[in-house]
């Protein structure tokens, strides 16, 4: 008998990994052009508010090489790329919102002459008052919907008749997702109508709905293609649509094939961003540090339009408890409209807003007792089967008691902070710092119905496997997961799965691919995809050797009927003789979620993902420079469907959380320009940020909770928010230069200057 093989649970290679470091993989930029290819390039407001008065575009339309000039006047369907606002103009029309919203569109025979003819417009405008922050938001009233409310139990008077009560604020700022490959698309008109759209996207049906609408036609004339992304962190959930649609109407309207490639600078200033926060909290704990209530306000900066705020703002206040059991709370959400680009999903969607608000009032309640933070963490996890959360689902078992112990544990966590304190005794100008945070991320689309999805599997007469599905690639190792999936129902080895790119004439109807959910969803369609075609082939099998389905076996590319082996591929060339089908849809839905959004509550999240991560940093009191010298995480995955994937996932979310914590910075000017609008001003985490000591492991979980595939937890955004451990170890590292009598408070980005003003302010 054949040994079996089992692809699901092995370190498997990302399906790329080849093709990409070679050099070899196929972007959208990648693609060979047509000839008569025309190259686009946006003209951008240059006000963050006004009416425009005049638009003279003379000197564009002249400019050589430049062969037409569209306005918002030539689009024939809706003038609109918003996801579900309908307040996204793809070009402006008569008045912008912010600086750097697309006026025009500039078509040409080379991205070069496109971008610099760009520039020559003559534009008027009559200013309109600017609203610049959430403050002159909250002062002018300026909101995109109401505030909204979670509560449980009572707050103000669990507060009132608290021992101890604390308050205190944090803001944390807006984060670009700087994917290596910026936002592209490129759009080829067929015969009678029809369009094929290549876009950089997670979401191609809603690129494709998109369109459609802006050209007035049916989705069935607009097919939408990606193979693979150069990173979309969330940035490519709604803004894909804003470029894929401009080519769309320049295809449409000029006949030619057209192409978007957005120049970093205009990437960065025209695409929204993570939500800049501002918070406050007031609690009351007791002499243990166990908190009885809590009020927590929650305001964020939402840009000028809707796009996925609500969606956004509600996830930051389901992760306001993280893993701990808020029984007397009230979390309120404001929502303000500002004169900025519109920010949108950035990995986490919110959650790590609210999270790290949370894991400040642990840090403070700590203070305020001298006692150990982990202790008072411990002490207000979530631990009775029957808690709730504020939101109204029951927590059920968790993970992240013995993960923090064990982790606690391997990191030496104890031993370390005593040492860190002597250290800090015997030094002047460095002090160190260390913290253990934990996070309970909850797993699913909290607008319930987007948690579907599709596949379609074929198996062709040579026994080779073609594997299509709903989700998009963009690095996280989606594809190659699900082909695991599919290869052990056919028993064959990975090899024998093809991956193939993301199409809506395949699969119709997608979700994004987000909310981490990628896998769970898409995994679980293709398996059912492969399990109906498998079935068939048990099915033909039986009657041909006589025997019940229990004895024909799948494994290591052969089955096993009784008395007989033979290759897969000889079964399927039988079935296909037979008249049988070899190719199969798949579909699945998220079973028992459902939530109520009118009075926030139900049971949003199919299961949570929970991790914790320590670190200790090393700030220079001089310059306010910091160093993360070492970090330990352990992080559960339920049982893993691919390690080497999952570890990766974990090491590039904590670097990229670290980032929105410490060095990116999203800076706007007096009058609303972006001047972090390239890699001179904005710091992302490089090679040489990485924690001098950095140990992952993934938790020896028994597996979700909930029936997932193959029980594996969902992984790509969870590990972002194991970084606020990065931010409590440099609060405390400050607060180590002082007095410990007053609590230090530190936003984020916790920059050299931000350190050292909180340094300098204590
Ligand atoms: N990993 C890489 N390499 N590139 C990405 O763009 N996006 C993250 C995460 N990990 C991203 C990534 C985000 S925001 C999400 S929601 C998930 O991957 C989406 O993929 P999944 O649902 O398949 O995990
Ligand atoms: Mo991720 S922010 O859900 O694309």
């Amino acid at each position: 008998m054949t040994k079996p093989t089992r692809s699901v649970g092995q370190p498997a290679a990302h399906d790329s990994a080849m093709a990409q470091v070679t050099g070899q993989a196929r972007y959208v930029d990648d693609l060979p052009e047509l000839p008569g290819t025309l190259h686009l390039a946006f003209g951008r407001s240059e006000r963050a508010h006004a009416k425009i008065a005049k638009m003279d575009l003379a000197n564009v339309a002249a400019f050589p090489g430049v062969e037409a000039v569209y306005t918002a006047q030539d689009i024939i369907g809706k003038n609109d790329v918003s996801p579900i606002g309908g307040d996204d103009p793809l070009l402006a029309d008569g008045e912008v919102i912010f600086h750097g919203q697309a006026l025009f569109l500039v078509a040409a025979v080379s991205k070069n002459i496109a971008r610099r003819a760009a520039r020559l417009a003559n534009i008027s405008y009559q200013d309109l008052p600017a609203i610049l922050s959430i403050e002159a938001a909250r002062a002018a009233g300026s909101r995109l919907e109401d505030a909204q409310i979670i509560r449980q139990g009572d707050a103000a008077n669990a507060l009132a008749s608290a021992p101890h009560t604390i308050e205190g604020k944090l803001a944390t700022g807006a984060q670009d997702h700087f994917y290596l490959e910026g936002q592209i698309a490129y759009a080829i008109p067929g015969e009678a109508g029809e369009m094929r759209v290549f876009s950089s996207t997670q979401h191609p049906s809603e690129v494709q709905g998109g369109i459609a609408h802006v050209l007035d036609c049916p989705a069935h004339k607009i097919s939408v293609e990606i193979r693979r992304m150069g990173g979309g962190f969330g940035g490519k959930e709604t803004q894909a649509l804003l470029i894929a649609a401009a080519t769309a109407l320049v295809a449409s309207q000029s006949g030619r094939p057209a192409k978007l490639c957005m120049d970093r600078d205009d990437d960065m200033a025209m695409t929204g961003k993570r939500h800049g926060f501002e918070m406050a909290y007031r609690a009351g704990f007791d002499d243990a540090g166990v908190l009885h209530g809590i009020e927590i306000d929650l305001a964020s900066d939402c840009g000028c339009s809707m796009d996925l705020s609500a969606a956004i703002n509600d996830r930051a206040m389901f992760h306001a408890d993280n893993a701990y059991a808020l029984h007397d709370v009230i979390i309120r959400s404001e929502r303000f409209r500002t004169n900025k680009v519109s920010a949108t999903a950035f990995r986490g969607f919110g959650g790590p807003q609210g999270m790290i608000l949370i894991e400040r009032v642990m840090d403070h309640i700590a203070n305020e007792l001298g006692l150990d933070p982990l202790l008072v963490r411990q002490r207000n996890f979530y631990r009775k089967a029957q808690d709730t959360a504020p939101y109204g689902q029951k927590i059920g078992p968790l993970e992240i008691e013995p993960i923090v112990a064990e982790l606690a544990k391997s990191s030496d966590y104890q031993a370390r902070r005593t040492e860190i304190e002597h250290w800090n005794q015997a030094h002047q100008t460095s002090k160190r710092g260390i913290c253990l945070t934990p996070v309970k991320f909850g797993i699913s689309f909290t607008t319930t119905f987007l948690n579907q999805a599709g596949a379609l599997v074929h198996v062709y007469r040579d026994g080779s496997v073609i594997l299509n599905h709903g989700g998009t690639e963009m690095g996280q190792g989606l594809f190659v997961k699900v082909a695991q999936v599919v290869a052990d129902v056919f028993g064959l080895p990975l090899a024998d799965i093809q991956v193939s790119a993301t199409a809506t004439d395949k699969v119709p109807n997608t979700s994004a691919t987000a909310a981490s959910s990628g896998s769970d969803l898409n995994g679980m369609a293709a398996q059912l995809a492969a399990k109906t075609i498998r079935a068939r082939l048990i099915n033909f099998a039986k009657k041909e050797y006589k025997c019940a389905a229990d004895q024909i076996h799948f494994s290591g590319g052969k089955v096993q009927v009784p008395g007989a082996e033979l290759g897969f591929a000889e079964l399927v060339e039988l079935a296909y003789q037979a008249q049988i089908s070899l190719s199969s849809t798949g579909f699945y839905a998220t079973p028992d979620i459902s939530y109520d959004r009118t009075n926030h509550q139900g049971t949003p999240f199919f299961y949570y993902a929970e991790g914790a991560a320590v670190s200790e940093v090393e700030i220079d009191t001089l310059t306010g420079e910091a160093r993360v010298r070492r970090v330990d995480i352990l992080h559960s995955v339920g049982k893993s469907l691919n390690p080497a994937i999952d570890l990766g996932q974990i090491e590039g979310g904590f670097i990229q959380g670290m980032g929105w914590l410490t060095n990116e910075e999203v800076c706007f000017d007096a009058v609303g320009r972006l001047t972090t609008h390239a890699p001179s001003t904005y710091k992302i985490p490089t090679s040489s940020d990485r924690p001098d000591h950095f140990n992952i492991k993934l938790y020896a979980s028994k597996g979700s909770e909930a029936e997932t595939v193959h029980r594996s937890k969902a992984v790509g955004e969870p590990p972002f928010m194991l970084a606020i451990s990065v931010h409590g170890a440099l609060r405390a590292a400050i607060a180590a230069t002082g007095s410990q009598d007053r609590f230090v408070e530190l936003n984020a980005p916790a920059t050299p200057e931000t350190i050292l003003r909180a340094i300098t302010s204590k």
